[in-house]
């Protein structure tokens, strides 16, 4: 009798498992039979449109600014409702071959990481009966859907399209990737190995090229109220408690506030942050201290400065320059 409980149970879980990669191949579907580029157009005019929140009064582009190598100035970015998420927006640069999106790492699909904000309260709030009748009473993009995804296109063909667009949103054009070939000055190559060198560590959690290691950490940040416990919200495991992902390095420049909450302003104050072994709450994932003079931190500056890439940074000027 247990036997079978027991063969139940896994079966169960098989079922799960099962029906889950069915609708991920589902979600995922569409990927080779459609117009890539009208999709990445579709997607893009999509992002830029508040018609995807409830009220109509924010749009992705609302909290994943394109000036801002598509992250927040705000600490945390404010959704529908004038409702505050807990957590600073991150970039979205390079996100194929990403393993896992949001901080606790829950959802490994670009098209459920998509879902996510489409649907939750504090972000956009819109049903996908609501959006498909929205983008049916607009005929230009009604007729564009059409024409990517045919005339029965449905929600998932949406979501699809704002897949697309992310997936084109590549910054691999940085002033580190042409130093790294041919070799930078003085003070950039001593940044280099000051960000490679064993006793700052930084290399080993924000490995090149991405400058993200895919792992969890916890630098003693995570402390008062609200308490967000990071990859433990999914895990319930202790040992998971205030480990967030160490994100990509790439266009850090243009993406302050800093770190899951926000809470600190500006890149140098993040040095002294790992100069000081992490934040208040101890012990912590980091195995080093150290102490820099100024032309050090100069030099570490310059290189994490070196990481923003040349589209970025024109996006960032045209917008600087129009007010
Ligand atoms: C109200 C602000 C807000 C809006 C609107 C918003 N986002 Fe985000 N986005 C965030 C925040 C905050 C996070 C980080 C959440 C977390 O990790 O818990 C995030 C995370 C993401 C991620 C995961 C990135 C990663 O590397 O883990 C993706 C993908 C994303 N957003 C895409 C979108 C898309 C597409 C839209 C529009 C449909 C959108 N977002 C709208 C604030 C927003
Ligand atoms: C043990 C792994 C680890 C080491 C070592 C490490 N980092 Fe980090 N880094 C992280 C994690 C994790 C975060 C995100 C923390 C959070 O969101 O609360 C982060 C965040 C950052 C950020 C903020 C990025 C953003 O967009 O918010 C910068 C800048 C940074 N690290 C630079 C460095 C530098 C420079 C060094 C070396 C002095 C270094 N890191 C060493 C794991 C590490």
């Amino acid at each position: 009798m247990k036997n079978y409980i027991f063969f139940g149970f896994f079966l169960t879980l098989f079922a799960c498992q099962f029906t889950e990669n069915k609708e991920n191949e589902e979600l995922a579907k569409g990927d080779e039979s459609i117009d890539t580029s009208l999709a990445i157009e579709l997607g893009e005019a999509l992002f830029f449109d508040s018609m995807l929140s409830l009220d109509s009064s924010i749009s992705c582009s609302s909290c994943h600014l394109p000036e801002f190598a598509f992250a927040d100035t705000a600490r945390v970015s404010k959704g529908v409702h004038d409702q505050f998420g807990f957590r600073n927006t991150p970039s979205i640069f390079n996100l194929k071959g990403k393993p896992f999106f949001f901080m606790e790492g829950g959802v490994e699909n670009l098209h459920r990481a998509t879902l996510g904000p489409m649907l939750t309260e504090e972000e956009m709030s819109l049903q996908a009966p609501q959006l498909l009748e929205r983008i049916a009473s607009n005929e230009h993009l009604h007729q564009n859907f059409i024409r990517a995804y045919g005339e029965g296109y449905e929600y998932r063909d949406v979501v699809d399209a704002l897949v697309q667009y992310q997936l084109s949103l590549k910054s691999l054009d940085a002033e580190w990737d042409r130093y790294t070939v041919s070799g930078g000055d003085g003070e950039w190559e001593r940044g280099r190995a000051l960000f490679n060198s064993d006793s700052l560590n930084c290399s080993t959690c924000h490995p090149a090229p991405l400058f993200r290691d895919d792992k969890f950490h916890d630098l003693g940040l995570a402390h008062g109220e609200p308490l967000d416990y990071g990859r433990g919200r999914l895990t319930f495991d202790s040992t998971d408690y205030y480990k967030f992902p160490s994100p990509s390095l790439r266009n850090v420049a243009l993406t302050a506030p800093y770190m899951h909450d926000g809470s600190i302003e500006t890149l140098k104050e993040v040095i002294e942050l790992y100069q000081a072994g992490g934040g208040p709450r101890k012990p912590n994932d980091l195995s080093t201290t150290f102490q820099l003079n100024d032309q050090d931190t100069q030099a570490l500056l310059r290189f994490l400065e070196s990481l923003t890439g040349d589209a970025a940074k024109s996006a960032h000027h045209r917008a600087q320059s129009n007010g």
